[in-house]
């Protein structure tokens, strides 16, 4: 167990999620990366977890660790996220009667080259993942929280989103959706118990981002500014109930600002376009 100052805040975080949100919070794309670090936050702040992968195996060794070191329960709930009836069955039947007071949707899907270029069923497999089965959750546990009034939300956004995504154009405008969905249902709750927030990262060194950066000096430069999936978290979880929208890091609040207040939106749009203009 932490010591001394650490030991402190993590009572403190302790106190407040649980006491303020309920006993359980699920994480839809928990086996590693951004979902992994937010499980930990609960954990920290005494929650129990639902976590959601494919990796049935992996997500119950996590499970555990989570279990040993902050004393809290875990369900792990095999799903595939772009099967969206299969998955929501899953997470509906395993989430049902326990007290839930959080959720996070973290899981996506990409596939790079030009738009016609992709099949239409891999578009639709993007489609399922980044939009269909996130808002049906988003749906189900809203309801959930609205009735209790008491609940959080903390969903995961890309700047690709904001700017969109040339080259990787399905997973981009799948963002902006997660994005502007979650903007306004935050605002609509400001007034009471649930608190949401969409949370808008840059490159963030999570397994899957580190096989997919581009390559060359482009790739090396991203991989210098980029954040790990804790500083998301830590910042995610300070922020909740405080704004609707941030965009982590400041290096990233930076450059979204300064690409709005100075340039056109095309030049952001074939800026986002140069990282991956090579793979097709
Ligand atoms: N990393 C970055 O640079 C970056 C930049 C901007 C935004 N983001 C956003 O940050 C979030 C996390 O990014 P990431 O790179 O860590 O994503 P990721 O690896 O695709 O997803 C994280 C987790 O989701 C699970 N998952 C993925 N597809 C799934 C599916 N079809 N069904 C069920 N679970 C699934 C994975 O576990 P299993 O393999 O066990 O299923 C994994 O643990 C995403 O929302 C992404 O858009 C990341």
């Amino acid at each position: 167990m932490p010591s001394g100052l650490a030991a402190k805040e993590k009572g403190r975080l302790m106190t407040n999620l649980r006491e303020k949100y309920g006993e359980w919070g699920i994480v839809l794309g928990a086996t590693e990366g951004v979902g992994e670090a937010f499980c930990k936050k609960l954990a920290e702040g005494g929650m129990n977890l639902v976590m959601v992968g494919r990796r049935e195996e992996l997500l119950r060794e996590k499970g555990e660790k989570f279990h040993e070191e902050y004393g809290v329960d875990y369900k792990v709930v095999r799903a595939d996220l772009s099967c969206p009836d299969e998955a929501c069955e899953a997470v509906f039947s395993a989430t049902e009667g326990l007290d839930m007071g959080f959720m996070s949707y973290v899981a996506c899907l990409h596939h790079f080259g030009k738009f016609q270029h992709t099949s239409l069923e891999d578009h639709e497999k993007m489609v399922n993942v980044n939009v269909i089965s996130f808002l049906r959750m988003f749906h189900h546990f809203m309801n959930i929280f609205a009735a209790q009034d008491r609940g959080a939300v903390i969903n995961v956004s890309s700047m690709t989103g904001i700017s969109s995504s040339p080259w990787n154009a399905e997973y981009g405008a799948g963002k902006a959706y997660i994005l502007k969905l979650t903007e306004a249902v935050a605002c609509e709750c400001e007034k009471t118990g649930v608190d949401v927030e969409v949370c808008t990262l840059g490159t963030t060194l999570t397994p899957t981002a580190m096989k997919n950066f581009p390559k060359g000096p482009a790739g090396e430069q991203v991989v210098k500014l980029a954040l790990t999936p804790d500083e998301v978290a830590d910042e995610a979880f300070e922020k909740l109930g405080k704004e609707f929208s941030i965009i982590t890091g400041e290096r990233n609040k930076k450059s979204v600002h300064d690409w709005k207040a100075n340039h056109t939106e095309d030049e952001y749009i074939r800026y986002m376009g140069s990282f991956y203009a090579d793979q097709d």
